[in-house]
Protein backbone atom coordinates (compact mmCIF):
# COMPACT_ATOMS: atom_id res chain seq x y z
CA UNK A 1 0.00 0.00 0.00
CA UNK A 2 2.62 1.97 0.30
CA UNK A 3 3.01 2.61 -3.25
CA UNK A 4 -0.04 5.22 -2.92
CA UNK A 5 1.98 7.19 -0.71
CA UNK A 6 4.01 8.56 -3.59
CA UNK A 7 1.92 8.89 -6.75
CA UNK A 8 3.57 9.51 -9.23
CA UNK A 9 6.68 7.47 -7.74
CA UNK A 10 8.94 5.93 -10.99
CA UNK A 11 9.40 2.12 -10.79
CA UNK A 12 13.38 2.80 -10.28
CA UNK A 13 12.47 4.73 -7.24
CA UNK A 14 13.67 8.38 -8.75
CA UNK A 15 11.72 11.69 -7.82
CA UNK A 16 11.52 14.61 -8.73
CA UNK A 17 8.96 16.34 -6.25
CA UNK A 18 10.82 19.47 -5.29
CA UNK A 19 9.35 21.18 -8.37
CA UNK A 20 6.65 19.06 -9.02
CA UNK A 21 4.84 20.07 -5.27
CA UNK A 22 5.54 23.84 -5.79
CA UNK A 23 2.16 25.46 -7.49
CA UNK A 24 2.37 26.81 -11.30
CA UNK A 25 0.45 28.10 -13.66
CA UNK A 26 -0.11 28.42 -17.21
CA UNK A 27 2.10 25.03 -17.05
CA UNK A 28 1.15 21.52 -19.14
CA UNK A 29 3.90 19.77 -19.05
CA UNK A 30 2.19 16.89 -17.29
CA UNK A 31 1.92 14.69 -20.42
CA UNK A 32 -0.98 11.81 -20.00
CA UNK A 33 -0.61 8.81 -21.93
CA UNK A 34 -2.34 6.58 -19.65
CA UNK A 35 -6.03 5.55 -20.97
CA UNK A 36 -7.47 2.69 -18.49
CA UNK A 37 -6.80 1.06 -15.30
CA UNK A 38 -5.29 -2.18 -16.81
CA UNK A 39 -3.23 -0.31 -19.13
CA UNK A 40 -1.69 1.08 -16.23
CA UNK A 41 -1.41 -1.55 -13.31
CA UNK A 42 -0.27 -3.86 -16.31
CA UNK A 43 2.62 -1.52 -17.24
CA UNK A 44 3.64 -1.83 -13.45
CA UNK A 45 3.63 -5.53 -13.35
CA UNK A 46 6.33 -6.46 -16.35
CA UNK A 47 8.31 -8.38 -13.91
CA UNK A 48 7.37 -9.59 -10.30
CA UNK A 49 9.89 -7.03 -9.00
CA UNK A 50 8.43 -4.30 -10.55
CA UNK A 51 4.72 -5.56 -9.54
CA UNK A 52 6.38 -5.93 -6.02
CA UNK A 53 7.06 -2.10 -6.05
CA UNK A 54 3.62 -0.82 -7.55
CA UNK A 55 2.14 -2.55 -4.62
CA UNK A 56 4.19 -1.90 -1.45
CA UNK A 57 7.30 0.14 -2.66
CA UNK A 58 10.19 -2.39 -2.24
CA UNK A 59 10.88 -5.52 -4.42
CA UNK A 60 11.94 -6.97 -1.65
CA UNK A 61 10.28 -10.26 -0.92
CA UNK A 62 11.04 -10.68 2.60
CA UNK A 63 9.43 -6.65 3.11
CA UNK A 64 6.59 -7.67 1.32
CA UNK A 65 5.88 -10.72 3.30
CA UNK A 66 6.01 -8.98 6.21
CA UNK A 67 4.39 -5.74 5.34
CA UNK A 68 1.54 -8.81 3.93
CA UNK A 69 1.39 -9.91 7.13
CA UNK A 70 0.73 -6.45 8.92
CA UNK A 71 -2.47 -5.76 6.50
CA UNK A 72 -3.35 -9.14 6.61
CA UNK A 73 -3.75 -9.19 10.89
CA UNK A 74 -6.00 -5.80 9.85
CA UNK A 75 -8.08 -7.48 7.64
CA UNK A 76 -8.46 -10.48 9.49
CA UNK A 77 -9.47 -8.48 12.87
CA UNK A 78 -11.58 -6.49 10.88
CA UNK A 79 -13.82 -9.41 9.09
CA UNK A 80 -13.18 -12.02 12.35
CA UNK A 81 -11.82 -14.18 9.49
CA UNK A 82 -12.84 -17.97 10.28
CA UNK A 83 -11.48 -21.36 8.72
CA UNK A 84 -14.61 -21.94 6.91
CA UNK A 85 -14.62 -18.80 5.16
CA UNK A 86 -14.63 -18.07 1.69
CA UNK A 87 -12.95 -14.50 1.40
CA UNK A 88 -12.91 -12.34 -1.68
CA UNK A 89 -9.98 -9.53 -1.96
CA UNK A 90 -10.89 -6.61 -4.87
CA UNK A 91 -7.55 -5.61 -6.86
CA UNK A 92 -5.49 -7.83 -4.92
CA UNK A 93 -2.50 -7.43 -6.72
CA UNK A 94 0.21 -9.68 -6.05
CA UNK A 95 -1.79 -11.64 -3.35
CA UNK A 96 0.24 -9.48 -0.66
CA UNK A 97 -2.36 -10.05 1.50
CA UNK A 98 -3.67 -13.23 0.25
CA UNK A 99 -0.68 -15.19 0.45
CA UNK A 100 -0.87 -14.52 4.05
CA UNK A 101 -4.58 -14.91 4.67
CA UNK A 102 -5.20 -18.39 2.55
CA UNK A 103 -3.84 -20.29 5.02
CA UNK A 104 -6.47 -19.42 7.73
CA UNK A 105 -9.35 -19.66 5.68
CA UNK A 106 -11.58 -22.25 3.89
CA UNK A 107 -10.90 -21.00 0.53
CA UNK A 108 -9.39 -17.11 -1.12
CA UNK A 109 -10.67 -15.31 -4.41
CA UNK A 110 -8.12 -12.95 -5.55
CA UNK A 111 -9.45 -10.72 -8.42
CA UNK A 112 -7.87 -7.64 -9.95
CA UNK A 113 -8.24 -5.52 -13.52
CA UNK A 114 -4.34 -6.52 -14.63
CA UNK A 115 -4.14 -9.37 -16.09
CA UNK A 116 -0.11 -9.01 -15.18
CA UNK A 117 -0.57 -8.61 -11.81
CA UNK A 118 -3.09 -11.90 -11.34
CA UNK A 119 -0.28 -13.92 -13.11
CA UNK A 120 2.47 -12.21 -10.53
CA UNK A 121 0.02 -13.48 -8.17
CA UNK A 122 -0.04 -16.75 -9.24
CA UNK A 123 3.65 -17.03 -8.92
CA UNK A 124 3.27 -16.05 -5.28
CA UNK A 125 0.91 -18.54 -4.75
CA UNK A 126 1.98 -21.92 -6.25
CA UNK A 127 2.29 -23.81 -2.53
CA UNK A 128 -1.28 -22.70 -1.70
CA UNK A 129 -4.24 -25.04 -3.60
CA UNK A 130 -7.19 -22.66 -1.67
CA UNK A 131 -7.24 -20.02 -4.09
CA UNK A 132 -8.26 -18.59 -6.99
CA UNK A 133 -7.35 -15.90 -9.32
CA UNK A 134 -9.56 -14.23 -12.10
CA UNK A 135 -9.14 -10.79 -14.35
CA UNK A 136 -11.56 -8.32 -14.37
CA UNK A 137 -12.80 -6.70 -17.72
CA UNK A 138 -14.74 -3.58 -16.04
CA UNK A 139 -15.94 -3.19 -13.09
CA UNK A 140 -17.98 -6.21 -12.84
CA UNK A 141 -17.34 -9.48 -10.38
CA UNK A 142 -19.83 -11.23 -13.37
CA UNK A 143 -17.50 -14.77 -13.04
CA UNK A 144 -19.23 -15.11 -9.17
CA UNK A 145 -22.32 -16.13 -8.49
CA UNK A 146 -24.61 -14.18 -5.89
CA UNK A 147 -24.56 -15.12 -1.99
CA UNK A 148 -20.97 -16.80 -2.83
CA UNK A 149 -19.07 -15.07 -0.53
CA UNK A 150 -18.78 -14.25 3.04
CA UNK A 151 -15.99 -11.67 3.93
CA UNK A 152 -14.65 -9.43 1.40
CA UNK A 153 -12.15 -6.83 1.53
CA UNK A 154 -10.48 -4.35 -0.86
CA UNK A 155 -7.20 -2.55 0.33
CA UNK A 156 -5.46 0.35 -1.64
CA UNK A 157 -7.87 0.21 -4.48
CA UNK A 158 -10.86 1.96 -3.96
CA UNK A 159 -8.77 5.16 -3.71
CA UNK A 160 -7.42 4.16 -7.80
CA UNK A 161 -10.49 4.85 -9.05
CA UNK A 162 -13.38 6.95 -10.71
CA UNK A 163 -16.05 7.56 -7.78
CA UNK A 164 -18.86 5.80 -10.72
CA UNK A 165 -16.51 2.65 -10.51
CA UNK A 166 -16.08 2.52 -6.43
CA UNK A 167 -19.72 2.93 -6.53
CA UNK A 168 -20.08 0.14 -9.00
CA UNK A 169 -18.14 -2.14 -7.11
CA UNK A 170 -19.84 -1.78 -3.91
CA UNK A 171 -23.19 -3.16 -5.65
CA UNK A 172 -21.38 -6.11 -6.47
CA UNK A 173 -19.49 -6.83 -3.42
CA UNK A 174 -23.03 -6.20 -2.44
CA UNK A 175 -24.57 -9.29 -4.78
CA UNK A 176 -21.82 -11.70 -4.42
CA UNK A 177 -21.82 -11.55 -0.24
CA UNK A 178 -23.82 -13.87 2.23
CA UNK A 179 -26.53 -11.99 4.40
CA UNK A 180 -24.35 -12.49 7.33
CA UNK A 181 -21.14 -11.21 5.36
CA UNK A 182 -18.79 -8.31 6.28
CA UNK A 183 -16.64 -6.00 3.58
CA UNK A 184 -13.81 -4.10 5.18
CA UNK A 185 -12.95 -1.56 2.49
CA UNK A 186 -10.98 1.79 2.68
CA UNK A 187 -9.93 4.99 0.88
CA UNK A 188 -8.18 8.56 0.75
CA UNK A 189 -9.41 10.72 4.01
CA UNK A 190 -10.14 14.35 3.12
CA UNK A 191 -11.64 14.89 6.43
CA UNK A 192 -8.39 14.37 8.11
CA UNK A 193 -5.22 16.90 7.97
CA UNK A 194 -2.81 14.69 6.37
CA UNK A 195 -5.45 13.11 4.09
CA UNK A 196 -5.96 16.83 3.02
CA UNK A 197 -2.43 17.59 2.45
CA UNK A 198 -2.06 14.10 0.22
CA UNK A 199 -5.06 15.55 -2.10
CA UNK A 200 -3.16 18.85 -2.03
CA UNK A 201 -0.58 17.51 -3.72
CA UNK A 202 -2.57 15.73 -6.30
CA UNK A 203 -3.79 19.03 -6.98
CA UNK A 204 -0.35 20.72 -8.09
CA UNK A 205 0.96 17.44 -9.40
CA UNK A 206 -2.51 17.74 -12.00
CA UNK A 207 -2.37 21.74 -12.02
CA UNK A 208 0.43 21.51 -14.93
CA UNK A 209 -1.38 18.96 -17.05
CA UNK A 210 -3.14 20.13 -20.18
CA UNK A 211 -6.81 20.45 -19.22
CA UNK A 212 -8.54 19.79 -22.63
CA UNK A 213 -7.23 16.14 -21.56
CA UNK A 214 -8.77 13.81 -19.25
CA UNK A 215 -6.75 13.25 -16.38
CA UNK A 216 -5.02 9.48 -15.16
CA UNK A 217 -7.96 7.65 -14.96
CA UNK A 218 -5.93 6.09 -12.32
CA UNK A 219 -4.82 8.22 -9.79
CA UNK A 220 -5.41 8.86 -6.23
CA UNK A 221 -8.81 9.74 -5.21
CA UNK A 222 -10.12 10.70 -1.73
CA UNK A 223 -13.38 10.62 -0.08
CA UNK A 224 -15.02 12.18 3.25
CA UNK A 225 -15.76 9.55 5.68
CA UNK A 226 -19.73 10.85 5.47
CA UNK A 227 -19.41 10.39 1.07
CA UNK A 228 -17.50 6.91 2.05
CA UNK A 229 -20.39 5.66 4.05
CA UNK A 230 -23.03 7.09 1.51
CA UNK A 231 -21.53 5.44 -1.50
CA UNK A 232 -22.02 2.22 0.98
CA UNK A 233 -25.11 2.85 2.91
CA UNK A 234 -26.86 3.59 -0.77
CA UNK A 235 -25.00 0.43 -2.16
CA UNK A 236 -27.36 -1.73 0.28
CA UNK A 237 -24.64 -1.86 3.10
CA UNK A 238 -25.35 -1.11 6.63
CA UNK A 239 -22.08 0.28 8.06
CA UNK A 240 -21.10 -1.21 11.18
CA UNK A 241 -18.45 0.95 11.97
CA UNK A 242 -15.67 2.97 10.11
CA UNK A 243 -12.54 4.64 11.54
CA UNK A 244 -11.44 8.21 9.86
CA UNK A 245 -8.73 8.79 13.30
CA UNK A 246 -6.04 8.84 10.12
CA UNK A 247 -5.38 9.80 6.50
CA UNK A 248 -7.78 7.33 5.28
CA UNK A 249 -10.97 5.94 5.81
CA UNK A 250 -11.43 2.34 7.26
CA UNK A 251 -14.99 1.08 6.76
CA UNK A 252 -16.53 -2.78 7.76
CA UNK A 253 -20.01 -2.76 6.74
CA UNK A 254 -22.84 -6.10 6.14
CA UNK A 255 -25.80 -7.20 4.38
CA UNK A 256 -27.79 -7.99 7.99
CA UNK A 257 -30.08 -5.09 9.68
CA UNK A 258 -30.58 -7.87 11.87
CA UNK A 259 -29.89 -5.45 15.64
CA UNK A 260 -28.77 -7.95 18.07
CA UNK A 261 -26.12 -9.25 15.62
CA UNK A 262 -24.84 -5.81 14.51
CA UNK A 263 -25.01 -4.90 18.25
CA UNK A 264 -22.41 -7.88 18.81
CA UNK A 265 -20.11 -7.28 15.80
CA UNK A 266 -20.15 -3.76 16.58
CA UNK A 267 -19.13 -4.39 20.20
CA UNK A 268 -16.23 -7.31 18.41
CA UNK A 269 -14.91 -4.70 16.11
CA UNK A 270 -14.62 -2.53 19.26
CA UNK A 271 -12.49 -4.52 21.38
CA UNK A 272 -10.07 -5.63 18.48
CA UNK A 273 -10.26 -1.60 17.24
CA UNK A 274 -6.27 -1.05 17.94
CA UNK A 275 -5.81 -4.38 15.60
CA UNK A 276 -7.75 -2.83 12.85
CA UNK A 277 -7.77 0.98 12.46
CA UNK A 278 -4.35 2.63 11.56
CA UNK A 279 -2.52 4.15 14.58
CA UNK A 280 -1.51 7.44 15.43
CA UNK A 281 2.07 6.67 14.94
CA UNK A 282 1.35 5.35 10.99
CA UNK A 283 0.19 8.67 10.58
CA UNK A 284 2.36 10.29 12.16
CA UNK A 285 4.94 8.49 9.82
CA UNK A 286 2.85 9.01 7.19
CA UNK A 287 3.23 12.48 7.15
CA UNK A 288 7.25 12.58 7.64
CA UNK A 289 7.25 10.54 4.48
CA UNK A 290 4.96 13.05 2.26
CA UNK A 291 7.51 15.37 3.84
CA UNK A 292 9.96 13.78 2.09
CA UNK A 293 8.56 13.24 -1.14
CA UNK A 294 7.32 16.80 -1.09
CA UNK A 295 10.89 18.03 -0.09
CA UNK A 296 10.18 19.62 2.89
CA UNK A 297 12.42 17.54 5.06
CA UNK A 298 15.36 15.54 4.05
CA UNK A 299 15.37 11.60 4.21
CA UNK A 300 17.32 11.30 7.67
CA UNK A 301 14.94 13.80 9.45
CA UNK A 302 12.31 10.29 9.31
CA UNK A 303 14.84 8.42 9.88
CA UNK A 304 15.74 9.67 12.80
CA UNK A 305 11.99 10.12 13.68
CA UNK A 306 11.59 6.11 12.89
CA UNK A 307 14.86 5.48 15.24
CA UNK A 308 13.41 7.19 17.89
CA UNK A 309 10.18 4.50 17.24
CA UNK A 310 12.10 1.57 16.99
CA UNK A 311 10.52 -2.02 17.90
CA UNK A 312 7.11 -1.23 16.56
CA UNK A 313 5.80 -2.63 13.26
CA UNK A 314 5.20 1.07 12.02
CA UNK A 315 8.73 1.53 12.11
CA UNK A 316 9.33 -2.29 10.64
CA UNK A 317 7.09 -1.19 7.34
CA UNK A 318 8.26 2.85 6.94
CA UNK A 319 11.69 2.46 7.61
CA UNK A 320 13.01 0.37 4.36
CA UNK A 321 10.33 2.66 2.18
CA UNK A 322 12.06 5.58 3.53
CA UNK A 323 15.91 3.99 2.89
CA UNK A 324 14.83 2.98 -0.23
CA UNK A 325 13.53 6.47 -1.48
CA UNK A 326 16.95 7.97 -0.16
CA UNK A 327 19.51 5.18 -1.97
CA UNK A 328 17.41 5.80 -5.26
CA UNK A 329 17.76 9.53 -4.69
CA UNK A 330 21.18 9.93 -4.38
CA UNK A 331 21.61 13.55 -6.60
CA UNK A 332 18.90 15.11 -4.53
CA UNK A 333 19.88 13.90 -1.19
CA UNK A 334 23.51 12.13 -1.38
CA UNK A 335 24.21 9.18 -0.05
CA UNK A 336 22.62 7.00 2.37
CA UNK A 337 24.46 7.86 5.89
C1 LIG B 1 -1.79 -0.44 -4.83
S1 LIG B 1 -2.27 -1.97 -5.50
C2 LIG B 1 -2.91 -2.80 -4.06
C3 LIG B 1 -2.87 -4.31 -4.21
C4 LIG B 1 -3.33 -5.08 -2.97
N1 LIG B 1 -4.70 -4.77 -2.61
C5 LIG B 1 -2.41 -4.80 -1.81
O1 LIG B 1 -2.81 -4.07 -0.88
O2 LIG B 1 -1.29 -5.27 -1.86
C6 LIG B 1 -3.77 -1.62 -6.39
C7 LIG B 1 -4.33 -2.82 -7.14
O3 LIG B 1 -5.64 -2.51 -7.56
C8 LIG B 1 -5.82 -2.96 -8.89
N2 LIG B 1 -6.83 -2.09 -9.52
C9 LIG B 1 -6.67 -0.79 -9.85
N3 LIG B 1 -7.79 -0.32 -10.42
C10 LIG B 1 -8.68 -1.33 -10.43
C11 LIG B 1 -10.00 -1.48 -10.91
N4 LIG B 1 -10.63 -0.46 -11.49
N5 LIG B 1 -10.60 -2.67 -10.78
C12 LIG B 1 -9.96 -3.71 -10.17
N6 LIG B 1 -8.69 -3.66 -9.74
C13 LIG B 1 -8.06 -2.47 -9.85
C14 LIG B 1 -4.46 -2.81 -9.51
O4 LIG B 1 -4.29 -3.61 -10.68
C15 LIG B 1 -3.53 -3.22 -8.38
O5 LIG B 1 -3.27 -4.57 -8.39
Amino acid sequence: MLFCIAGDLELSGKIHLLDHYKPKTGVTELSVDIVSYKQLWDSKAGSQADALIAVDGSSDESIVQSNGQFTARQVSAALDIQAGDHVLELGCGVARIGRELAPICAHWTGVDISGKMIERAGERLTHQDNVSLHRLDRSSLEMLPDNSIDKAYSIAVMCHMDKEDLYLYLEELHRVLKPAGMIFVETWNLAHPVGWKRWEYEVRNWSRSDQGVRKDVSRNQFCSPDEFELYQRQAGFEVIRSFSNSPWIQSIATLSTEADWLEQQARRIESSKTAIAYSVLFGEMFEKTIAVIYGVIHPREAIAFCNQHRGTAETDLYRPFILGLWRGNPEQWGEVE
